[in-house]
């Protein structure tokens, strides 16, 4: 059985979800902000995060994958769901659960910009930096690891763990 080792209690994680909340509320204060979550990882930290925001926002979402391992990204990246709204001339920040190569957000980004937005910043649930391939800016973080293979609140492996509240070191 593989071993479940906490990284962030769910209280830890509310804590840090606020203040990140803050923190791009006042950033975009006054401007059209998007929230463009990347599915299916980061839907449950994009529903925290929008709820404790204090602008008025727009969502929408897209769903990547990545045909590799259990574990790793291939960098071999589909775009299986598009956004549907509009967004020239928008604010657009996109929130992922994790960010490991940056193989992922960086195509999306490529993407993202063909649909000429103000502004593209990105929001990432966790930043693993490791097995970084790409180097690829993140603007807003909850919390920074070196390694490890994290599961709980939205990170799955192979589909499970999702559901779980706090986040966990999966030890395979
Ligand atoms: P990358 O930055 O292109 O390597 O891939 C990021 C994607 O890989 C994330 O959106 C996750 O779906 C997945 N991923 C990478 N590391 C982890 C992890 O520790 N737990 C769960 N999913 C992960
Ligand atoms: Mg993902």
């Amino acid at each position: 059985m593989p071993e479940l080792v906490c990284v962030l209690t769910a209280e830890e994680i509310d804590k840090k979800v606020s203040l990140l909340a803050q923190k791009i509320s006042k950033d975009f204060q006054d401007r059209q902000l998007i929230l463009i979550g990347v599915l299916k990882g980061a839907f449950v930290f994009l529903s925290d995060l929008m709820r404790r925001m204090t602008i008025p926002v727009e969502i929408d979402f897209v769903q990547l994958s990545s045909y590799g391992d259990n574990d790793t990204s291939s960098g071999n990246i589909i775009l299986k769901r598009d956004v549907t709204s509009n967004l020239q001339g928008k604010n657009v920040l996109v929130v992922e659960d994790i960010i490991d190569t940056g193989l992922t957000m960086t195509k999306l980004i490529r993407h993202l910009k063909s649909y000429n937005p103000e502004s593209i910043r990105v929001c990432s649930l966790i930043d693993k930096h490791e097995r970084r391939k790409i180097k690829c800016h993140v603007d807003y973080v909850c919390h920074e690891t070196e390694s490890g293979f994290l599961v709980g609140y939205g990170l799955d492996y192979s589909e499970k763990y999702r559901n779980l509240p706090a986040i966990h070191h999966l030890k395979l």
